[in-house]
């Protein structure tokens, strides 16, 4: 039997009746059309469908969207405000921190929750942060790159590309 779950997701609310064992990358991916979560391995290993739930990341492959249920989601796709690039996605796009980017929208929503949380993370801090996050592409270096561009125009945007 069909449950109905109001979710805001990137700020937008929606009141939408699903079953119960529809998974939160399913909604977002079929009933909302958002496809920038992508599923890699539907086993909460590679982080390639993380999204923010309330702000903190969560594996959208192995979480009910019922769980979602009053809570508040954000996917890549809230990143971009007014056509302007997050500073996430600049950094990914000045530091190269994507090649075939399907684990990109993943890393920039973990990205987003350790800068949130420590502005200025060391390289460590970050290698911790994105180890729930497989990329097969890049060898990570970029990505660490990328995450550091970000917390800087992040801290001082006038410093961006330093
Ligand atoms: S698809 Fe969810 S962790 Fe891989
Ligand atoms: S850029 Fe291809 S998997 Fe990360």
């Amino acid at each position: 039997m069909e449950r109905t779950i109001t979710v805001t997701v990137n700020g937008v609310s929606h009141t939408v009746a699903v079953e119960p064992r529809l998974l939160l990358v399913h909604f977002l991916r079929e009933v909302l059309n958002l496809t920038g979560t992508h599923i890699g391995c539907d086993t909460t290993s590679c982080g390639a469908c993380t999204v923010l739930l309330d702000g903190l990341p969560v594996k959208s492959c192995t979480f009910f969207a019922v769980q979602a249920d009053g809570r508040s989601i954000t996917t890549v796709e809230g990143l971009a405000r007014d056509g302007e690039l997050h500073p996430i996605q600049q950094g990914f796009k000045e530091e190269h921190g994507l090649q075939c980017g399907f684990c990109t929208p993943g890393m920039m929503l973990t990205a987003k929750a350790l800068l949130e949380e420590n502005p200025d993370p060391t390289e460590e801090q970050i290698r911790w942060a994105i180890s729930g996050n497989l990329c097969r592409c890049t060898g990570y270096q970029n990505i660490v790159k990328a995450i550091q561009w970000a917390a800087r125009r992040l801290r001082e945007p006038a410093a961006a590309g330093r």
